[in-house]
């Protein structure tokens, strides 16, 4: 492999380093480029770009692999639970006895929102998004700590706590978005119960009687959290780097993260996915009309639910999905004819040239809303979940950005194309 790069421009010869990581994949640092040469590089929606190195996820787009610190998904999925996974993914190692149970009571500790949060809840509309209610409460939580007020950029001791807290609060209010949509009492954790268990709990049960925990509704969310919990240089993640090097408190972080993962294009796909299922049942259509206009350029319409920047290959995630989406329902003895529209599409689009063709198979939100729906929530909440899994995923890149020796704000380039230099023209001389 070469080690480094010669690029020859107005008639000088260049050289770049080259960059390999421990999986093999290269890159040109071209972070002396502009100095040298004067030229920058673009490359618009960073497709061919790498922000940053880090060493917590490892994709493979191609095969479709996905490790968190090394260890294959589907082990996590199959053997781990969300919150011994999310301390693999902030910490770097599968905690051992001690440092589990630590972490467990620091997200019990942590768990309770200020009181004076219920007046942030009364404040919005019965109809408001919870994804706007998270993220704007995420901020407002951070009001009523001095200590996130004050934030000192790389105080590790106090990360571990405010780490645990952003992951325990952000589930509570995430409960309580839900119970304020339907206008009803908020329900307070639990100390006796585990993290998806007391999520579960606050959402569903009542002031008189708690929610049955069925141990298979309580693993398959978790499952979900788990699969979620990070997934290097997405979009939402590369949006909480990029407040993070401002440094900004974490959960200023975090909540910009929130803002940018619930587009419909990112974690707001698993929203679109199911509404686009629901649309495809009630026109009666077989999905294939609704395939003809997913491949129409002139069509607003995707497939929502396929393809990805990055897997060119089935997602590992919505396999394992798929497959839970069907054991559940078996021990549910529940079905569900969205999850058979569903599957009739996946199979239609992977014998269509144009998906084949494009490598446009089915991701995360593909299957994930079906589980969700099957668990009882309302599709505005899928997006808030997607949240909730992907917060240890968060946390981690931005304990990543603190601990970097050099940490430079990130602050891109442009290519101008404006208008040239130009004059004030008073309003009585213009057109
Ligand atoms: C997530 O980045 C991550 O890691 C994200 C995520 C994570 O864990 O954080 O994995 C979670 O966000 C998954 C993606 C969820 N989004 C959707 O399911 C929305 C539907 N998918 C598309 O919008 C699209 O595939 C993206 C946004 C996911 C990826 O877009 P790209 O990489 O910019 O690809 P593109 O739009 O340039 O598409 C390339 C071609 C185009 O056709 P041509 O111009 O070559 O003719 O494929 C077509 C696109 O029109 N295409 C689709 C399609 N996705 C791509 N056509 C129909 N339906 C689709 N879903």
């Amino acid at each position: 492999m070469s080690k480094e790069a010669k690029l020859d421009l107005d008639g000088k010869t260049y050289t770049l380093p080259v960059v390999e990581g421990s999986e093999g994949e290269k890159a040109v640092d071209v972070s002396s480029l502009r100095a040298n040469t004067g030229y920058i590089t673009l490359d618009e929606g960073y497709g061919n770009t790498g922000s940053c190195v880090s060493q917590i996820t490892f994709i493979d787009g191609e095969k479709g692999i996905l490790r968190y610190r090394g260890i294959p998904i589907e082990e996590l999925a199959e053997k781990s639970t969300f919150i011994e996974t999310a301390f693999l993914v902030i910490y770097g190692e599968l905690p051992n006895r001690a440092q589990l149970r630590r972490f467990s009571d620091l997200l019990t500790e942590n768990q309770f929102l200020h009181e004076d949060m219920k007046f942030h809840f009364q404040g919005f509309p019965a109809g408001a998004h919870p994804m706007a209610i998270l993220s704007a409460m995420i901020n407002a939580a951070s009001c009523f700590d001095e200590g996130l007020m004050r934030w000192h950029w790389g105080k590790a001791k106090e990360f571990d706590i405010y780490a645990a807290r952003l992951i325990s609060q952000v589930r509570t209010i995430a409960a309580y978005s839900y119970r304020k949509s339907l206008g009803l009492p908020l329900i307070y954790p639990k100390k006796a119960y585990k993290y998806t268990a007391n999520f579960l709990h606050m959402l569903f049960s009542t002031p008189y009687e708690d929610y049955e925990l069925k141990p298979e509704v309580v693993r398959a969310l978790d499952l979900i959290f788990l699969l979620h919990a990070d997934h290097e240089q997405n979009c939402s993640t590369s949006t909480v780097r990029m407040v993070a090097s401002s440094q900004a408190n974490l959960f200023a972080s975090a909540a910009a993260g929130v803002c940018a993962l619930w587009g419909p294009l990112h974690g707001g796909a698993n929203q679109a996915v199911i509404e686009m299922l629901e649309q495809i049942q009630r026109v009666g259509d077989d999905g294939s009309k609704f395939i003809q206009a997913a491949k129409d350029k002139d069509s607003s319409k995707k497939l929502m639910g396929f393809g990805h920047r990055v897997y060119k290959n089935y997602d590992p995630r919505a396999k394992i999905i798929k497959r839970a989406c069907d054991d559940l329902f078996k021990v549910l003895h529940i079905t569900d004819p969205l999850l058979d529209i569903a599957k009739r599409l996946e199979e239609a689009a992977l014998r269509d040239s144009y998906f084949v063709e494009r490598k446009l198979y089915p991701n995360v939100d593909f299957y994930s809303g079906i589980i969700m729906r099957a668990i009882g929530l309302p599709m505005e909440m899928f997006p808030v979940i997607f949240g909730i899994g992907r917060m240890p995923g968060w946390i981690a890149n931005y304990k990543e950005i603190m601990e970097e020796t050099k940490s430079r704000i990130y602050r891109p380039r442009q290519i101008y194309t404006g208008r040239p230099l130009s004059h004030y023209v008073p309003i009585d001389e213009r057109k």
